[in-house]
């Protein structure tokens, strides 16, 4: 078995550990029907601090009161039910439910001692200090080397065609894509498999110099070999950035993160400590997720 298997096997098994631990031994001690959130909801070295979030589509309310903070140099994963408001959530942090019409958003998002949503702000610089991978790799119809040049051109970011290449070949590095695309750089982004399309669009991200990442269920379309790969580039992408990733898979979010936030129905039910949320949750409505019980 080759590296990358033999962690997706470790992975599998750490994560049925989990369970065993969850189902045998812990009962949550916070009833279902308390809504405030429980656990660690603010850092000690935040880089986005979320206060009082709602989010509303027309008379909807999608998120309700959310506050939490997103900590430097962590990933923070977020979990739950289809339809309790991971990505509404995860939009609000780069202001990319500005885009939807009827779509409300109030309360209060920090970033480096500014509310993100305050009307002097320009979402352009924003997104790219705040950048967005998607499910669905979405690789513009250009050549990979276009794809990862054109944030840094835009923004401005390079002086010269020297420093363009720099950030090129620095960020398909970075996103471990490099070895496999160095010399058909001109061939189009859509040409490459799902899990390169992938790394590339991470290196897309990653052009722009972000400082948070948010990642909507970046690996539900990949096969677990590409999925182990996105995962090992996660946790070496945390040493530079913050990373906030939605996932539907209990095992990835116990493999990547450090933190986890668990989201139903529009509460952020409970957050904390990724091993103490999936070992010993404090709210039944966590303990019926991460076991199976709901969802
Ligand atoms: N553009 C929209 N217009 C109206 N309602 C919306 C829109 N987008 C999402 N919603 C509603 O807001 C709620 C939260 O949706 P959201 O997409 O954030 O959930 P999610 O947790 O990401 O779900 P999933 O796991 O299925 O991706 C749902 O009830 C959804 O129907
Ligand atoms: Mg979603």
């Amino acid at each position: 078995m080759t590296a990358t298997q033999t962690s997706a096997v470790d992975a599998t098994v750490a994560a049925s550990r989990v369970k065993d631990a969850v189902n045998l031994s812990h009962i949550a001690t916070v009833a279902r029907d308390v809504r405030e959130t429980v656990g660690e909801v603010r850092v000690r070295t935040p880089r986005m601090r979320c206060t009082a979030v709602n989010v509303y589509y027309g008379d909807k309310q999608a998120i309700k009161n959310v506050s939490v903070d997103v900590g430097q140099n962590e990933v923070l994963a977020m979990i739950g039910p289809s339809g309790c408001g991971k990505t509404t959530f995860l939009r609000c942090l780069n202001r990319m439910n500005d885009t939807i019409a009827g779509c409300r958003v109030t309360g209060e998002i920090v970033m480096d001692g500014e509310d993100i949503n305050a009307r002097r702000i320009d979402v352009v610089p924003l997104r790219a200090r705040v950048s967005m991978v998607f499910q669905k790799p979405n690789p513009f119809p250009k050549s990979i080397w276009e794809n990862v040049a054109f944030g840094p051109r835009i923004h401005g970011l390079a002086q010269d065609k020297t420093e363009l290449e720099e950030i090129v070949v620095n960020s398909l590095k970075r996103a471990g894509l490099w070895d496999e695309v160095k010399d058909r750089l001109g061939d189009p982004g859509t040409g490459l498999s799902g899990g390169q399309q992938q790394r590339l669009c991470i290196a897309r991200s990653i052009a722009v110099q972000p400082e948070v990442i948010l990642m909507d269920e970046p690996c539900s379309a990949l096969d677990p070999i590409s999925t182990a790969r996105i995962e090992e580039l996660i946790d070496e992408l945390r040493e530079h950035y913050s990373i906030c990733i939605v996932t539907h898979s209990m095992q990835q979010a116990a493999r990547v993160s450090q933190r986890t936030a668990y989201f139903h129905l529009g509460d952020l039910i409970e957050v904390g400590d990724t091993k103490q949320i999936f070992t010993r949750p404090r709210h039944q409505l966590t303990e019926d997720y991460i076991t199976g019980r709901f969802g």
